[in-house]
C-alpha cells in the first residue's frame, strides 16, 4: 500500500468571492520510503501542500490519505523541518532532541523504561547526525548547519513515517549544504522514512529526490513529475553527468516558462530594443 495518496486536492485562501486558489486538482501518490522533492516558482503552493500533509493547514477540496487514514490534523506519524532553525534556545542539544518525547511521556504517563528507551534513541540520533560531542552545548553555540542537524534529529525522535522539509537548507552556505545532502540521504537509508522535501534549488531537488515534482503557479498545481535517472547511492560527482545536467536544464526551462519568466538573454534583448526606440 502506498504511504500517501493526494486526490484532486484544492486549497483556497479567504472567503468567496475574493478567495484565491493556492492549489487546484493536485494528484500525487507517494510511496513508502520514497524521497520526493517539490520545486516550482515562488507562490506555486509548495509550502501550502507540505503544510496540508503536515496537518497544519486545512484543504478545501479533495482528500489526502496517509497509511489508510485521511489527514485531518497534525500527528506523530508526520514531522516537519522548517528553513529557519526552530530550536529552543534555553535547552541543550540533547534536551532539544528529547523535548517532544518528554512532552509525550508526561502526557501518556509512561514508565521509566520508556523514558530510558527514549534517551537511547536521542543518543543514537545524536550519533547519526555526528554531534555527540556537543550534546550539552546550547543552540547559540552552534553553526547554522549544526542547528539544522539538531532540528532534523528532533523531528526524527518520534520515528515519524513521514518527514516534511520546507527549504531546510535554504539558509546554509554551499559547502554546508553538500554535507547536509549526503547526511539526509544517509538518514533516509537508515531511518526508512518517507521524505517530502521542498526546495528552490533544482540541483538539490535532483540530487536528493527519487522523483522531482514540478509545480506551477496561478493556481498552484502539478506541472510534471520527473523520475531521477541516477543510481540510488548518490555521489557528488554525479552532478556533472549528462543525465543530471539535461534534467536540470529541462526543469529550469519549465519553471521559467510556467512562471512567465524570461531568460537573462531575452531580458537583455528587450532592454536593448527599448533603448533603441528612445
Ligand atoms: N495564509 C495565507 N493566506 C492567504 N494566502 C496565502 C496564505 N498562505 C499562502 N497563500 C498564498 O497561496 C499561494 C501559495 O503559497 P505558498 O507559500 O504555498 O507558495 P510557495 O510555493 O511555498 O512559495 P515560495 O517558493 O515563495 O515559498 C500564494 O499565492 C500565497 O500568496
Ligand atoms: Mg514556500
Amino acid at each position: 500500500m502506498s504511504k500517501v495518496t493526494i486526490e484532486n486536492l484544492g486549497k483556497r485562501f479567504g472567503v468567496d468571492p475574493r478567495s484565491t486558489p493556492a492549489l487546484q486538482d493536485v494528484n500525487l501518490t507517494i510511496g513508502d520510503n520514497e524521497f520526493v522533492t517539490l520545486v516550482g516558482a515562488s507562490g506555486c503552493g509548495k509550502s501550502t501542500l507540505l503544510r496540508i500533509l503536515a496537518g497544519l493547514e486545512t484543504h478545501t477540496a479533495g482528500r489526502v490519505v496517509c497509511a489508510g487514514h485521511a489527514i485531518e490534523g497534525p500527528g506523530a506519524d508526520r514531522a516537519m523541518v522548517f528553513q529557519h532553525y526552530s530550536l529552543y534556545p534555553w535547552l541543550s542539544v540533547i534536551d532539544n532532541i528529547k523535548f517532544s518525547r518528554k512532552l509525550q511521556v508526561n502526557r501518556e504517563n509512561l514508565s521509566s523504561a520508556d523514558v530510558e528507551a527514549a534517551s537511547g534513541r536521542a543518543d543514537a540520533l545524536l550519533d547519526l547526525i555526528g554531534l555527540s560531542k556537543v550534546a550539552s552545548a546550547y543552540p547559540n553555540q552552534l553553526s547554522g548547519g549544526m542547528q539544522q542537524r539538531v532540528a532534523i534529529a528532533r523531528a526524527l525522535m518520534g520515528r515519524p513515517a513521514m518527514l516534511l522539509m520546507d527549504e531546510p537548507f535554504g539558509a546554509l552556505d554551499a559547502q554546508t549544504r553538500e554535507v547536509m545532502h549526503d547526511l539526509i540521504l544517509h538518514i533516509h537509508r537508515i531511518e526508512k522514512t518517507t521524505i517530502v522535501f521542498v526546495t528552490h534549488d533544482v540541483e538539490e531537488a535532483i540530487y536528493l529526490g527519487q522523483r522531482v515534482v514540478l509545480m506551477q503557479p496561478r493556481p498552484g498545481r502539478i506541472h510534471s513529475i520527473y523520475p531521477v535517472p541516477l543510481p540510488a547511492a548518490r555521489q557528488q560527482d554525479m552532478k556533472h553527468c549528462v543525465e543530471f545536467r539535461e534534467l536540470k536544464n529541462e526543469i529550469l526551462a519549465r519553471i521559467r516558462e510556467s512562471a512567465g519568466m524570461t531568460t537573462d538573454h531575452e531580458l537583455l534583448e528587450k532592454l536593448n530594443l527599448a533603448s533603441e526606440a528612445t
